[in-house]
């Protein structure tokens, strides 16, 4: 595990990009707790730094696949185009051949106002 950031920067609703072994990580808070995961949709590897979180559910704002951030759960898969819903007959044309998968969680300890994350094993590796 990696300190990422002060346990302070993570804020309930909001999403704090970080970087751990090269590689970025979206952190937020979920009932108190401090959740992690990487900063890469499993549908075609985009940044999901800008997705919209409501709760524990974060929407990709590319096309519209929902994850669970705790469990990393898919919860919907590629059913919009930058953000923008599409109707269900362009859903299959929107996946381009990917079936779902769940996000990729990391694990995090908060320990004397600090965060550590296992690095994700995916994603764009950063210099
Ligand atoms: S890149 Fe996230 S749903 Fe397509």
């Amino acid at each position: 595990m990696q300190r990422v950031a002060s346990a302070a920067e993570v804020e309930t609703g909001k999403l704090t990009v970080v970087t751990a072994g090269g590689r970025s990580a979206l952190l937020t808070r979920i009932d108190g707790r401090i959740v992690a995961f990487a900063n890469w949709c499993p549908h075609l590897g985009l940044p999901l730094a800008r997705g919209q979180l409501d709760g524990k559910v974060l929407r990709c704002p590319w096309h519209g696949s929902r994850f669970d951030v705790c469990s990393g759960e898919n919860l919907d898969w590629a059913n919009a185009f930058i953000g923008i819903p599409m109707p269900g007959w362009t859903h299959k044309l929107l996946a381009m051949g990917k079936a779902p998968a769940p996000l990729e969680t990391l694990a995090v300890e908060e320990r004397d106002g600090e965060v550590y994350v296992a690095p994700p094993t995916r994603g764009k590796q950063r210099s």
